[in-house]
């Protein structure tokens, strides 16, 4: 009985000395050397940093509730799930799409401690280390080339060993990896058997598809074993692992949940200069009655007069997500004059680029009706009420089983023959000749969800809700094809009848006729993929979706009725050199022409890497974090 009552108390301990807030009245002051907008994947790391120095002080300010306790993020297997709960996000959609048909498509953003870390995908990708070079030289920084970055990149990840610590030797490359960083990352946990055919392929179709030891160095094209951030059979969150409880003890370092930063305040001097120092956010109250643009300036002013404010002495950092962060500056007057003006919002500083060249990657699901009785795919785990117990009380147990893992077991990154004729007359986006245009994601899925157990399963299908399965239940085998190198650009923009509503968030996905025919390049290989010789008997037919597409034309219209985004949403407020006659930070992080504020998080990155972002944006998190201690030792 001891250890137990030992181990109440410390739980007890622990929650009553936490620096976590939900309050604004329980905060000791507000008045900070720093003040972070945002307790997401990048600022979740810059909180750590910083206040790793005793010196600093800091207020983190979360729009979103506390990840303790939220099954649905730490157990790996339920990421649909924890997708579908719109409790942990902003409920953001898409304006209509052009290159999707006129579909306006949900958007996926966390609104819960560690950001879009404690709901995202997993992946562990880099990307290339052209993408880097590229970034370095856009700001005419070496700092972001990737030489430069990969003590970053080891600084934030911690390999960990895969929850059935299998025998992991051929299936990554230890000497590009670092066990010492802080966000776990591991190989799968548990083995889906087709896994083996996705190998196998790569030996019997080794020039289309050649095997990559570990996609993470550098040089990604080929087929590899996916990583993920996960240790332990957990999910590892931003949160979970740059804000711990020892972190959150830290006396200098407070964190205030469901603070929702509505602008950010500047003086400006004389000579013109913008230097930003104050933050206004809302706290634990409904903004349903902020809309019609009627009322808008009416509501600034009852605004300004129920909002908190809290001052920062050295710096605000921004870290809202691509999608906020844009929607905050617009709101503080930072942006294009005029299109500000139109909108009746006082101009702090005309700074054009604020939304605009924003990347993601578009993807499309081929899917295949495979010949498995339910052992060899995700069914019996998803479909089957004692299976799915059963694997959740081994993963609640000893956090092994199915539960510690998704449903892909490999990516594979590929380069187009641009020299083909149907690619004339476009350039090259991609970074260079190690970056891929294409991913695939090889998937054991199953369309049909029913409710299982004691969770409410609301129909995320395992594919990602773009419906190329069908709607029928079966065993299927889907490759996730993704345009990774897009030429399509979009934006975020203020909504005119309620600009402190909702951003509009345009990904421009398909909107380049390049993208939409590097998709469907991009399934004709996926399907190219499958006549290896290992799936005879495995793979019997091509769902009626895919099977009906059989010219170009109609594989374009499949590519256009069903794709959906990969949510890698950047660039909103892009990078550029310290001279160019665009962007909205410079090299350092710093928003142009003004000081007092940076932004540290996915929006800073000029072009979409190649890759799963997050790990991007850890990068950008710790050489963001490292820059500001520089400037105030
Ligand atoms: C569904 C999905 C799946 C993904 N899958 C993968 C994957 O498998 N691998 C991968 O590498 N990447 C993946 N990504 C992308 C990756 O997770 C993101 O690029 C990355 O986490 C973004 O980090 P960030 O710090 O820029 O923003 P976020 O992590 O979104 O952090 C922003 C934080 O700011 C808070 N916030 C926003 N507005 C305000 C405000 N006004 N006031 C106060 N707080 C505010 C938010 O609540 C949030 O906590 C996925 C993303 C999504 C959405
Ligand atoms: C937030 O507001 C609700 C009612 O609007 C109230 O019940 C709740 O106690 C408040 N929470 C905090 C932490 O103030
Ligand atoms: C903190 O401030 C003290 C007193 O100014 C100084 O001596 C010390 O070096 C500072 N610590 C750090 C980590 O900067
Ligand atoms: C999203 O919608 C859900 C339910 O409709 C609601 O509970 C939640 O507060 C909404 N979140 C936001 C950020 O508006
Ligand atoms: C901004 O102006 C206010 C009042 O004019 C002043 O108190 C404050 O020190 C100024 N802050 C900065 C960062 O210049
Ligand atoms: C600012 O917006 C206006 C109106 O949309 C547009 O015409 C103008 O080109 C934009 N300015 C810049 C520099 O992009
Ligand atoms: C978008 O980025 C490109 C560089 O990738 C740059 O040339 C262009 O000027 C940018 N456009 C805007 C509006 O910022
Ligand atoms: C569910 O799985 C259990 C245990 O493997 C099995 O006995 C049962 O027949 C399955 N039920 C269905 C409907 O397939
Ligand atoms: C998970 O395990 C904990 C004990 O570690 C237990 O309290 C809880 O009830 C379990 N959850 C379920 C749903 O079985
Ligand atoms: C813009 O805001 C208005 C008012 O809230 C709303 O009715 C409309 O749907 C919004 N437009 C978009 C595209 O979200
Ligand atoms: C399905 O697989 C079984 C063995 O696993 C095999 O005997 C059978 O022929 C396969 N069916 C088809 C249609 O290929
Ligand atoms: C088959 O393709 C045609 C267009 O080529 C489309 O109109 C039809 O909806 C498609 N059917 C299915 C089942 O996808």
């Amino acid at each position: 009985m001891f250890p137990l009552a030992a181990l109440v108390t410390l739980v007890f301990v622990t929650a009553s000395q936490s620096k976590i807030y939900n309050s604004v009245s329980d905060l000791p002051g507000l008045k900070y050397d720093f003040i972070i907008i945002g307790g997401g994947t990048a600022g979740s790391v810059v909180a750590n940093r910083l206040t790793e120095n005793a010196n600093f002080s800091v207020l983190v300010l979360e729009g979103g509730v506390t990840n303790q306790g939220v099954v649905d993020s730490e157990a790996p297997f339920l990421v649909g799930e924890m997708l579908a709960q719109p409790i942990w996000s902003w409920n953001y959609s898409t304006t209509p799409q052009v290159g999707l048909n006129g579909r306006t498509i949900p958007y996926q953003r966390a609104r819960i401690l560690g950001g879009c870390s404690a709901h995202n995908g997993m992946f562990y990708t880099r990307g290339s280390s052209d993408d880097f070079d590229r970034y370095a030289e856009l700001t005419n920084d070496p700092g972001w080339s990737w030489d430069r970055v990969l003590p970053y990149f080891f600084k934030n990840e911690r390999w960990t060993e895969p929850a059935d610590h299998h025998d992991t030797r051929g299936q990554y490359n230890p000497a590009v990896h670092s066990t010492s960083g802080v966000t776990s990352v591991s190989l799968a946990g548990h083995r889906w058997p087709v896994a083996g055919r996705v190998i196998q392929t790569t030996k019997e179709l080794p020039n289309e598809f050649p095997f990559n030891l570990d996609y993470n160095s550098g040089s990604p094209l080929g087929v590899g074993w996916l990583q993920f951030t996960i240790g332990g059979g957990e999910r590892s969150t931003a949160a979970t692992s740059y804000l711990t409880s020892q972190v959150q003890q830290r006396p200098n370092l407070h964190i205030l949940l469901d603070a929702r930063v509505v602008r950010l305040v500047a003086n400006t001097t004389d000579d013109g200069q913008v230097a930003f120092h104050r933050v206004e956010f809302s706290h634990n109250q409904s903004r349903t009655n902020l809309c019609s643009r009627f009322r808008f300036h009416l509501i600034r002013l009852f605004l300004s007069a129920s909002l908190s404010t809290a001052t920062a002495n050295k710096e605000i950092v921004l870290s809202a997500g691509t999608a906020n962060t844009p929607h905050i500056l617009l709101n503080s007057g930072v942006g294009n004059k005029t299109e500000l003006e139109e909108l009746g919002i006082p101009v702090l500083l005309n700074l054009p680029s604020v939304g605009l060249n924003v990347s993601d990657h578009s993807a499309a699901i081929p899917s295949w009706i495979v010949n498995a009785t339910g052992t060899e795919t995700i069914q019996d785990v998803q479909g089957n009420i004692t299976v799915f117990n059963e694997a959740f009380a081994e993963w609640n147990a000893t956090k092994t089983g199915p539960f510690t893992v998704i449903g892909v077991t490999h990516v594979g990154w590929f380069r187009l023959n641009l020299a083909s004729a149907i690619f004339s007359g476009f350039g090259d986006p991609s970074a260079g000749p190690s970056t891929p245009h294409i991913e695939m994601k090889f998937t054991v899925s199953r369309w049909f969800r029913p409710k299982v157990g004691h969770f409410t399963i609301v129909g995320i299908p395992q594919d990602g809700g773009f419906g190329s399965t069908g709607s029928q239940p079966g065993n299927f085998f889907s490759i996730n094809v993704a345009v990774v190198s897009p030429m399509s650009r979009g934006s975020i923009k203020l909504n005119a009848s309620d600009p402190s509503g909702p951003p509009l968030i345009d990904p421009g996905l398909l909107r380049s006729d390049f993208d939409v025919l590097a998709m469907r390049e991009g399934i004709k290989m996926a399907k190219k993929f499958v006549t290896a010789p290992v799936w005879k008997g495995y793979i019997l037919e091509e769902t009626p979706a895919l099977a009906n597409a059989t010219t170009d034309a109609a594989l374009e219209a499949f590519i256009r009725n069903t794709a959906g985004t990969s949510s890698h949403l950047v660039g909103s407020a892009g990078m550029s050199a310290r001279d160019a006659d665009y962007g909205v930070v410079d090299p350092d992080l710093r928003l142009k022409g003004a000081s007092g504020l940076r932004i540290v998080d996915a929006s800073v990155l000029p072009i979409v890497p190649s890759a799963h972002t997050q790990a991007a944006v850890y990068v950008v998190a710790e050489r963001g974090a490292d820059l500001i201690k520089a400037a105030w030792v």
